[in-house]
């Protein structure tokens, strides 16, 4: 990680600088909800899962500024069993796989091998019997889901890095009832930096393509979270979209069988597109996130890329920041960056950053 010692060496007086910037913020930061970038949306209702209606989760409270449960998405009640012999088809895929076949983690359907390298074992087979399959949850491209993560186009130095956090407890998440990300921890925890390596080296020469529509609005369609964290449209009349991002996928049947071409709509709220541009200019009572993270948020070296990436992501990296459920040595430079950041700020900055071209 030799780019990204540089950087740290380089911002080391500007993040003491910062530590006495925090003084002046923290009257701002007392506003907590009520912040002031929300401007007529903080009026709004907020509408997220009721936190009570959940078994207690392992993260740290922060006062002002509550678990994002559409970001953390965990199911609030259990789903009907899928038929495992349903056969499947995707547009522009000749192929067909049972849903047996698409739930299968040691073999990961491939419905466009023509739109990427050919996947090492690690990425399509895993290793038995506790690491699997990379892209079951990455996709085959890399280009992952909200519930996980973008892989694609990120430097192998970082990969390799984020998931030896995991190994060693330093990255965690605010919650530990989110069972895509349980699933990951474990995964590394099991994982060997070779493997890892071959992965890493793999998802990095791909490029990541914009996949995610980012859409202003006052309203929202209902949703659910299913079986696999994910925010899914179900019947019922549009509701105010409140303090929240709801991210879900433009045709559900070809992310439910891990097709890897149509992505996601992430329906945010009016202007925040706008004021998310000027704080990440300004830095949100931090340093401007160009900085560290390149130009056009493209990334720097061994610092991820942040343009076009999924909001619900993002927000969840921001949040464990926060709460310090992130914690290993990259995570260090990010503390001041988030450390006065309200959620209608997180909310505005992500927005703007996934309707940016990757
Ligand atoms: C069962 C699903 C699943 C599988 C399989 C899986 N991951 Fe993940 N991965 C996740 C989830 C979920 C996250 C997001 C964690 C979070 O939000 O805190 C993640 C996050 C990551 C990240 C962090 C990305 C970032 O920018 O923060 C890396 C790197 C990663 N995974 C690598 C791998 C590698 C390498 C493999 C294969 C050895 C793998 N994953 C297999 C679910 C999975
Ligand atoms: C001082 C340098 C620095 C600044 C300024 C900075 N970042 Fe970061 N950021 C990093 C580093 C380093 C990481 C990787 C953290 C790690 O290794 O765990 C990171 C990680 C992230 C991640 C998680 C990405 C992922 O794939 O998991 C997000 C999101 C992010 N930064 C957003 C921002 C935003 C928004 C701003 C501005 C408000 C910002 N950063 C400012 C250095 C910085």
């Amino acid at each position: 990680m030799r780019k990204m010692t540089i950087c740290l060496a380089g911002l080391a007086v500007a993040a003491s600088a910062l530590t006495g910037a925090a003084l002046f913020g923290t009257a701002l930061a007392q506003g907590g909800n009520q912040g002031s970038a929300g401007g007529k949306a903080a009026a709004s209702k907020i509408i997220d899962i009721d936190p009570k209606t959940l078994p207690p989760h392992n993260g740290k409270i922060l006062p002002n500024d509550p678990l994002p449960y559409w970001a953390f998405a965990i199911a609030t009640h259990p789903w009907p069993p899928q038929d495992p012999n349903e056969k499947r088809t995707l547009k522009g895929s000749k192929k067909t796989f049972t849903t047996a076949q698409v739930n299968d983690r040691w073999n990961v359907p491939d419905w466009f091998p023509e739109s990427h390298p050919k996947m090492p074992t690690i990425v399509e087979h895993g290793r038995k019997p506790e690491v699997s399959a990379c892209a079951f949850c990455h996709l085959p491209n890399g280009q992952g889901k909200p519930e996980n993560h973008s892989v694609a186009g990120m430097s192998a130095n970082y990969i390799v890095q984020q998931v030896k956090d995991m190994r060693e407890g330093t990255r965690k998440s605010s919650t530990n009832r989110m069972g895509s990300i349980n699933s990951m921890l474990k995964i590394a925890r099991h994982s060997n930096d070779a493997e890892v390596r071959i992965a890493a080296d793999y998802f990095a020469k791909i490029k990541y393509k914009k996949w995610i529509r980012v859409v202003e609005t006052d309203t929202v369609p209902k949703t659910d979270i299913d079986r696999r964290n994910m925010l899914i449209v179900v019947p019922g009349p549009r509701e105010p979209i409140g303090k929240r991002i709801i991210e879900t996928p433009e045709d559900e049947h070809a992310i439910d069988s891990r097709g890897s071409m149509i992505g996601f709509v992430a329906y945010v709220p009016k202007g925040a597109i706008a004021r998310g541009k000027k704080l990440v200019e300004s830095g949100a009572g931090g340093l401007p996130c160009a900085a560290c993270h390149g130009p056009d948020f493209k990334g720097n070296g061994d610092i991820p890329p942040l343009a076009g990436r999924s909001p619900s992501q993002m927000t969840r990296q921001l949040y464990d920041v926060k709460t310090g459920a992130r914690n290993g040595p990259g995570a260090i430079m990010m503390k001041p960056q988030v450390e006065r950041m309200t959620a209608e700020q997180r909310i505005d900055i992500v927005a703007y950053l996934s309707s940016l071209n990757p």
